[in-house]
């Protein structure tokens, strides 16, 4: 698969056939990941794969634990909550293999101001989004599907408790990951514009003299 094809490849797949991943296929994929630029040098990226079911039951139940608290107090009704947890909670535990990434904070750079924290801290996730682009178009060129999760974003001590983590890491996604179902159907997707993304503000040189 050429570059543009494997980039392409890349779709959000929720629904999985049987069939294990091949643990060499995510190596590669986490490898090639690991390319991703970083600041300091500081390759922060660190992986979690869960294969056995009863540690995808376990994560699925803690965080969907903590995401009922949330739901609770954003008011909505134990009806509506309980939908919406039984479907996060097939997804993960359906899935052949799911991978959390996380980011090594120990390697980042420490500042006394807020402002300066959470600059750094924004580097470290840039970064585990780069390294998670690559990660699953990796799989995709391989014919694997997957797909980018949020929910350790909205647990991180769940998640660093259930996993047995350090305090330094910080999760960030959770990757499901297997062969898309046979009857699995990409939503169209419409062909990319760049000029649907280009904006060029007035201050640039190029626009005041057009002006
Ligand atoms: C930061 C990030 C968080 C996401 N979180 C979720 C999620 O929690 N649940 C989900 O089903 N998809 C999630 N997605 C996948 C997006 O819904 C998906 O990328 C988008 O719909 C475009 O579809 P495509 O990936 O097939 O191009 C997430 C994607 C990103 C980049």
């Amino acid at each position: 698969m050429n570059f543009e094809d494997a980039v392409a490849a890349r779709r959000s797949v929720r629904v999985f056939r049987d069939g294990a991943v091949p643990r060499a296929a995510v190596e590669r994929a986490v490898a090639l990941a690991a390319t991703a630029p970083a600041p300091h040098h500081s390759s922060p990226w660190r992986f979690v794969v869960l294969e056995e079911p009863r540690d995808k039951e376990r994560l699925a139940r803690s965080m969907g634990a903590a995401w009922r608290e949330d739901l609770l107090s954003d008011g909505l009704k134990e009806g509506a909550i309980g939908r919406i947890l039984d479907r996060s909670h097939a997804l993960l535990t359906h899935s052949p293999l799911a991978v959390v990434c996380c980011a090594e904070m120990s390697r980042s750079h420490s500042y006394p101001d807020e402002r300066r924290r959470l600059a750094e801290w924004s580097l470290f996730a840039h970064t585990i989004g780069a390294a998670l682009q690559t990660f699953m178009v990796a799989l995709a060129a391989e014919g694997i599907a997957s797909c980018w999760l949020s929910a350790p974003v909205f647990c991180r001590e769940v998640v660093r408790r259930e996993l047995g983590l350090e305090e330094s890491i910080e999760p960030h996604a959770l990757v499901l990951c297997g062969y898309a179902s046979l009857d699995y159907r990409p939503r169209e997707r419409p062909v990319a514009d760049a000029g649907d993304y280009l904006i060029a503000p007035d201050s640039l040189c190029g626009r005041e003299q057009e002006a």
